[in-house]
């Protein structure tokens, strides 16, 4: 008998992961590698979430918080919902989770039945395809390009929706393509749905905050969508809190129930200590860390006018999250000491071993064609990086 299950075997390692692991593995032979594969910001997490932290610590939170989480905290979420998103929640609809991947991880695992299809607009998040796959769903992958912005157009959607079509799942903005959907486009997205009243959708909106242009919206501020729309959120890049695994859901009150019982049986409430804090980040106007989206903002600008000087990196204009996903295909086709560039992954590849740069393959994100750049990482990094790769790629 075969020691690990299919699901294990058929799932694919995180790409993100995976690179970031090869970049360590490069610098532990003393490789100077500069890392732009990551999607985590470069800052500290702000001293007034630490500070609520510590004297979480202190005041003895150290026992099981409910599965769903602290009722100060999801009271939090609700003001939160209200003050940014006009969103209206009661506690039965909110779960807080490890992390917004967990609060996916949930989702999948109370709402898909084997063979549900779940909607994909490309680029997707990395581990959509995965959890989807795992929980016995058909990812249906729906191409976009860069004449659309990466973003999945109405017709688009019409034509990828079959009687097994459970789920649209997307974030926005977008990780990898920095896309925002606006209000109309979404609108128009959601005059599709009102057809089909029986799928459900995801919005993911961790970088809701990291916006450069109009500003957010959400799905579930169209009443004809607020009942089933699931509002995925969280503190992990807003907040420079990737390891404190604090993400939560503004959800219909059965699909909340179902998570609640779901995290009950696997993991329990999320840490308490990071629940506690989280109290104090949600609270505070989100005033407080526009700092850190200025800064992004500057260097989204910088790395967009230095990739632009590169011929064959044919970029979109992302209008949040902290990442550009150039087409390089021009590329395709060329050898170098031997070895042709086929995809993305032999480009990335190649600029981790020429130009010491750690990128991510787009593959990874359902889109071959380009590579995913984080520029979560300091201006000095970002000149350097992107000298490196404009030297090797000439
Ligand atoms: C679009 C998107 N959704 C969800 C997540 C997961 O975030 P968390 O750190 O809260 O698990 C990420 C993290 O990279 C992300 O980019």
């Amino acid at each position: 008998m075969q020691l690990l299950s299919d699901r294990i075997l058929n799932m694919a390692t995180s790409a993100t992961l995976a690179m970031a692991a090869k970049a360590r593995e490069l610098r532990g032979e003393g490789k100077d590698i500069i890392g732009l594969s990551l999607g985590e910001p470069d800052f500290n997490t702000p001293d007034f979430i630490k500070e609520a932290a510590i004297q979480a610590i202190n005041d003895n939170y150290n026992s099981y918080s409910p599965v769903d989480g602290y009722g100060e905290l999801k009271d939090a979420i609700i003001t939160k919902f209200k003050r940014d998103n006009n969103l209206t929640y009661t506690p039965a609809q909110i779960v807080v989770s490890t992390g917004a991947k967990q609060s996916l991880a949930n989702i999948a695992g109370v709402m898909i039945n084997e063979g549900d299809e779940v909607i994909l607009p490309c680029p997707y998040w990395v581990s959509y395809a995965d959890i989807v796959k795992l929980n016995d769903g058909v990812p249906v992958e729906v191409k976009t390009s860069i004449d659309t912005d990466f973003k999945m157009t109405a017709s688009q959607l019409e034509a990828a929706i079959t009687p097994n079509t459970k789920m649209l799942w997307f974030s926005s903005p977008c990780n990898p393509s920095g896309s925002v959907y606006s209000k109309d486009e979404l609108r128009a997205l959601a005059d599709v749905l009102v057809k089909h009243p029986n799928i459900y959708v995801v919005s993911d909106e961790i970088y809701e905050h990291i916006n450069y242009g109009e500003g957010h919206v959400s799905m579930a501020e169209f009443d004809d969508m607020y009942d089933r729309t699931i509002t995925v959120n969280g503190v992990s890049k807003a907040f420079a809190m990737t390891g404190w695994r604090i993400g939560y859901i503004g959800a219909p009150e059965k699909i909340a129930r179902a998570c609640n019982k779901m995290q009950g049986q696997i993991t329990s409430g999320a840490n308490c200590i990071a629940q506690r804090a989280v109290i104090t980040a949600l609270n505070e106007s989100p005033s407080r860390v526009q700092y850190m989206i200025d800064e992004f903002k500057v260097r989204r600008d910088l790395i967009l006018s230095l990739l632009n000087d590169i011929e064959g990196f044919n970029t979109n204009t992302p209008e949040g999250a902290f990442y550009v996903f150039p087409n390089i295909s021009h590329f395709f086709g060329k050898t170098f000491r031997g070895t042709t560039i086929n995809n993305a992954s032999d480009f990335s590849m190649y600029l981790l071993e020429e130009a010491l740069v750690a990128t991510v393959d787009g593959g990874a994100f359902g889109n071959p064609d380009c590579i995913r750049i984080s520029y979560a990482a300091s201006q000095e990094q970002i000149i350097e990086a992107i000298k490196r790769i404009k030297e090797v790629v000439s």
